[in-house]
């Protein structure tokens, strides 16, 4: 069997947005992944550190991490201001310790909009809406140009499964293109945590992510 996996997204249609982040709620793997993140930052650690989230979407791992880790605090990034008031719902009580800031991935003057330099870098399901190979590239070399030393970036993303037979948008893409990437954007010990809900044989457009993570 074969076929083609993408998806099409309305990011600034309130009906869209809302409809997706219901369908899209946290299920066990998916928590599996905000866990292994959140490890990342709790190892860490450090009294000040703040972090930031690329694509903050409805707001599930930004719930998921304010929730267990009492002393981070949070910048949201987003283009669409329908998400953020998905996310101020989703966050709740936690939204006095999140700064939410709107810029477009694609505009790579997004770092100036920074309330602050973070010292962990976060996403999930966001960088393959990018578009292309050199979109997520050109996201990875800002990131490295942010964090300071030590600091970490952990990405959560659709990928193109080992041995498929289908076709993939072109923002999900090989394992080993997203790690040739952060090494050629400067990441030292770039490496892939995990897959998530595998599929090779009749795949879906929310299934095969990983947790890929580098250090500056
Ligand atoms: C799947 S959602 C993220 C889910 C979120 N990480 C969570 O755990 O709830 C993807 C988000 O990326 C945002 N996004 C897509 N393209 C973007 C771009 N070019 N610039 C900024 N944000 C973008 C969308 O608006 C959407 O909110």
């Amino acid at each position: 069997m074969t076929g083609y996996v993408g998806a099409h997204h309305e990011f600034h249609d309130a009906v869209f947005v809302q409809g997706w982040a219901d369908r899209f709620a946290p299920t066990p793997p998916r928590i599996a992944l905000f866990d292994m993140i959140l490890a990342r930052v709790d190892r860490l650690g450090g009294p000040d550190l703040h972090v930031l989230e690329l694509g903050l979407g409805p707001g599930y791992m930004a719930r998921h991490v304010l929730q267990r880790n009492a002393t981070v605090s949070y910048e949201g990034l987003d283009f669409s201001d329908v998400f953020f008031e998905v996310a101020k719902r989703t966050i709740g009580p936690f939204m006095p310790r999140v700064v939410l800031t709107k810029a477009d991935l694609l505009d790579q003057n997004w770092p100036r909009r920074l309330s602050r330099r973070p010292g962990a870098i976060l996403s999930t399901w966001a960088l393959h809406d990018l578009g292309s190979q050199e979109a997520v590239a050109a996201v990875y070399a800002r990131c490295h140009e942010i964090l300071p030393i030590g600091g970490i970036l952990v990405n959560g993303d659709f990928i193109k499964p080992a041995g498929t037979t289908w076709s993939y948008e072109p923002g999900r893409f090989e394992i080993e293109r997203h790690l040739e990437l952060l090494r050629q954007a400067g990441f030292a010990h770039p490496a892939s945590l995990a897959e998530f809900e595998t599929n090779l044989q009749s795949p879906t457009a929310a299934q095969n992510y990983v947790c890929l993570s580098a250090t500056r």
